[in-house]
């Protein structure tokens, strides 16, 4: 089954925009597997737009360009490949992509066959310019387009959360998908994107996943979809943790070649990780929200084997003491248990919090904690 827990890996869009080509994607290949990456579980490679010639073949065969990639996609879907990962690529469900190459629309059969051939393992498929209001038919006809090629390919719609996508997209095959609009590498930008998805975390789960976006976490301003100096660690921390809590597939966007001892930390972190790809994938409660008249979050959900994360965001600019009193998740104070509590990011055991648990949390930050439920005298 493809999608069991959140897909993870690179995609090239958020570093490189069209400035992609063999080598770039060959050196971060060997980036993920060097530092690690893949044996954290990032294994999908994706090529994103801007890829490929602006014209068809005579076939009618999509063609990558030949100045980006001069020995052809096949080459480099082998050498990703051979470092044992999985290798993505990218079309839309228009005539052309959103940056003008040649897109899918009325060739779905014949790009998915050229897909499954080259050896694709994953397909973004963009929404740009397609021809009617609704587009359900298309991504649908594209994910059976997908199964009919001969070769498993996870299918990673990208509709920027247009018509309730989170409704729909189980139903139309889709393994995970785009519910938001463009990321950027800026603090509001990871705010305003999460914020907009609380209310649909519900639709996401097992096979299909609420994709909030690629990663900005690295970036610091620099590249396709960077803002000035981009954001402080600090606010990395708590992009990566809610994208972790909220089950979003985890697609990195950094240049890996040049990222600093803080963000491979972050990036590999094993207890977010692990949170993240939590065999049951339940989506989060919201104890508070600051949607509402709190001006912090505390989100809180059921792992597998009986254990629970709890995290604390404060995208104030204050630093704030923040208290989850267990009434507010159901447990009367005399129940007779307590949470025996580990710190995700220190790694260090908490012991035994009774009746509340309350933690500091810097402004723009958060802290994230793995909790088993346990008798407490
Ligand atoms: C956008 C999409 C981005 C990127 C870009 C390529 O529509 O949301 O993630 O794929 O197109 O042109």
């Amino acid at each position: 089954m493809l999608a069991k827990t959140p897909p993870m890996g690179w995609n090239s869009w958020n570093t490189f925009g069209e400035k992609i080509n063999e080598q770039t994607i060959m050196e971060m290949a060997d980036f993920m597997v060097d530092k690690g990456f893949l044996k954290a579980g990032y294994e999908y490679l994706v090529i994103d737009d801007c890829w490929s010639e602006k014209q068809r073949d005579k076939k009618g065969n999509l063609v990558a360009d030949h100045e980006k990639f001069p020995n052809g996609m096949k080459y480099v879907a082998d050498y990703v490949h051979a470092k044992g990962l999985k290798f993505g690529i990218y079309s839309c469900c228009g005539p052309l992509t959103c940056a003008g190459y040649p897109g899918s629309f009325g060739h779905e059969f014949q790009d998915a066959k050229f897909f499954a051939e080259i050896g694709v393992d994953f397909l973004k498929y963009d929404n740009c310019y397609h021809p009617s209001a609704s587009n359900k038919l298309g991504y649908n006809r594209m994910a059976m387009a997908l199964k009919a090629s001969g070769r498993e390919i996870l299918f990673s719609a990208c509709n920027w959360g247009n018509e309730k996508v989170w409704e729909w997209a189980r139903s139309r095959g889709i393994h995970m998908y785009r519910s938001t609009g463009d990321i950027f590498d800026s603090f509001e930008s990871i705010c305003r994107l999460s914020e907009s998805q609380k209310p649909n975390l519900g639709y996401s789960g097992t096979g299909c996943f609420n994709d909030i976006d690629m990663l900005v976490v690295g970036m610091k301003g620099k590249g396709n979809v960077g803002i000035e100096s981009g954001c402080t660690d600090a606010q990395y921390r708590y992009h990566f943790a809610m994208w972790c809590m909220f089950m979003s597939p985890l697609m990195i966007g950094c240049d890996l070649r040049t990222i600093s001892d803080e963000t491979h930390a972050l990036l590999t972190n094993k207890e977010l990780i692990a949170i993240n790809q939590d065999e049951e994938a339940r989506p989060p409660i919201f104890v508070r929200d600051n949607r509402g008249q709190h001006d912090n979050t505390i989100c809180f959900r059921h792992l597998a084997n009986g254990e629970y994360a709890i995290a604390f965001f404060n995208p104030s600019d204050k630093d704030k003491h923040i208290m989850l009193p267990y009434y507010e998740i159901g447990l009367d104070p005399l129940c007779g248990y307590g949470f025996k509590i580990r710190d995700c990011f220190t790694g260090k055991n908490l012991g035994v919090h009774k009746e509340f648990f309350d933690v500091k949390v810097a402004a723009g930050d958060c802290r994230v904690f793995r909790a088993q439920l346990v008798k407490a005298k």
